[in-house]
């Protein structure tokens, strides 16, 4: 909403200038004031928040926010806000009366599979009747599922049905989100499935990381054959992604029934030698010895984590890989929940994200994730924010631009509806808290 404009002399010029430009040009700067509380502010930016650091939330209250084009200009609190430091903005400002709500810094979503065809519901009701992941998957269900409904749709298909998850996933809170490939796994459907992620990465005002996950499942054709389908993910796809630099990082499904630690170290090392830092699925189904393997080639993060003990504590303790726990795939398959409070107490760092994907997590809200980080996982809420938002943003290598309200960083964040307190935001869960999204300091 429109109240005012601060014009000054340099904002009359810019105004002009502006004017005269297509309307993608025009940049309105924020002045967000009465903020009942400001969330996870940060003088001095850190990459992430480990162990007993993870309750760590900084805040200020009855606060303001400055933005300036597509970054954050100032905050603080109201009672010092002098007016004339709008003077050296040098944009029309919008200003904004948040009384009795909060500002949080957007949701970062670290692992997704959000560019898919079609839907899986016929399985979750074979699944209602008692048939497991593993066993759908091996009917040549599951991913492969998924894989025959990509090969069918166009780019263009693909690409308007993830930007739709795009613009619902914003609506509900999140930022910047990672998309893998993986339901492709051919050379020509993995190249299709990144070049839809490189257009929505253009094109949406979302932070966007793609990941190549080539090895996700072993096709039909190449079924008895899962070394000559690792070879081909090895020597063909991973050397054309690089060329086409469609991928930030590689991924590996490691778990008992897909792939084994030796192929993933294959897949990981040729990766790492086009430049693809590992970030992998590991420990879902068992101990596969996944995580180590992930701390052992300096992965980004680690992914699921449903099968972790005292050795992979041990592995990822003093290591720079982020334990990503996603509480969406362990809710809708009923498995085990991932030992998080232990993880946490050992001085770990958590990110918690929603895997959004087809099959074992349809849903792409982070803001139950948030509730599901406390309700199952047990964090507190100042650990399930930093679990959803910097830690997330870490383990997808965008922490030194989202997951907190810090100076320069990028305006990602959002006005809650009137809320009561902070604890509200998991408190409430299925419930909508998000008023209103900003993303690059424009509204959405
Ligand atoms: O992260 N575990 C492996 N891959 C996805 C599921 C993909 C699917 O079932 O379509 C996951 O849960
Ligand atoms: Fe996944």
């Amino acid at each position: 909403m429109l109240i005012s404009f601060f014009i000054n002399w340099a904002q009359m010029y810019t105004y002009s200038l502006y004017f005269c430009r297509p309307s993608n040009y025009w940049n309105m700067a924020l002045f967000i004031k009465n903020i009942k509380r400001l969330v996870q502010v940060e003088e001095s930016p850190v990459p992430l928040r480990a162990g007993k650091e993870m309750q760590t939330l900084y805040s200020i209250e009855n606060a303001y926010l400055l933005t300036q084009g597509e970054f954050i200009f100032g905050f603080g609190k109201m009672s010092d806000f002098v007016p004339e430091v709008l003077q050296s903005i040098n944009e029309p400002i919008e200003e904004i009366d948040a009384t009795g709500k909060m500002v949080l810094p957007a949701f970062c979503d670290s692992h997704t599979h959000l560019v898919y065809a079609g839907s899986r519901e016929i399985e979750y009701v074979d699944k209602i009747k008692g048939i497991s992941y593993e066993e759908i998957a091996k009917r040549g269900g599951g991913i492969l599922n998924s894989t025959k409904l990509l090969h069918q749709a166009s780019e263009e298909e693909l690409y308007d049905a993830a930007w739709q998850r795009l613009e619902e996933i914003a609506s509900l809170g999140t930022g910047a989100v990672e998309i893998k490939s993986g339901y492709g796994l051919t050379t020509d459907d993995e190249l299709k499935m990144l070049r839809v992620i490189r257009r929505l990465k253009e094109n949406s005002p979302l932070a966007i990381r793609s990941t190549f996950l080539g090895a996700h499942a072993v096709p039909l054709d190449y079924k008895g054959k899962q070394a000559e389908f690792v070879d081909l993910v090895i020597n063909e796809m991973i050397p054309m992604v690089a060329a086409e630099e469609l991928a930030d990082y590689v991924d590996v499904f490691c778990d008992k029934g897909f792939f084994t630690e030796e192929e993933t170290e294959r897949i990981l090392m040729q990766g790492m030698k086009y430049g693809l830092r590992p970030k992998i699925h590991a420990n879902e189904l068992d101990y596969s010895g996944g995580i180590q393997v992930g701390v052992k080639y300096n992965a980004l993060s680690v992914d699921h984590l449903e099968f972790t003990d005292d050795a992979e504590i041990d592995a990822l303790l003093g290591s720079e890989t982020m334990p990503t726990i996603l509480p969406g795939a362990a809710f809708f398959l009923e498995m085990v929940y991932a030992p998080a409070r232990k993880m946490i107490e050992a001085g770990l760092p958590v990110a918690m994200a929603s895997d959004f994907n087809p099959g074992s997590s349809p849903s792409g809200n982070m803001q139950f994730i948030l509730s599901m980080a406390c309700i199952k996982y047990r964090l507190l809420p100042e650990e399930a924010i930093n679990a959803t938002t910097l830690n997330t943003a870490y383990a997808m290598g965008v922490s030194d631009i989202v997951g907190t309200i810090a100076k320069g960083k990028l305006a990602n964040f959002f006005i809650t509806k009137s809320i009561s307190t902070i604890e509200f935001m998991p408190y409430a869960y299925g419930s909508n808290k998000v008023e209103k999204m900003f993303l690059k300091g424009k509204r959405v």
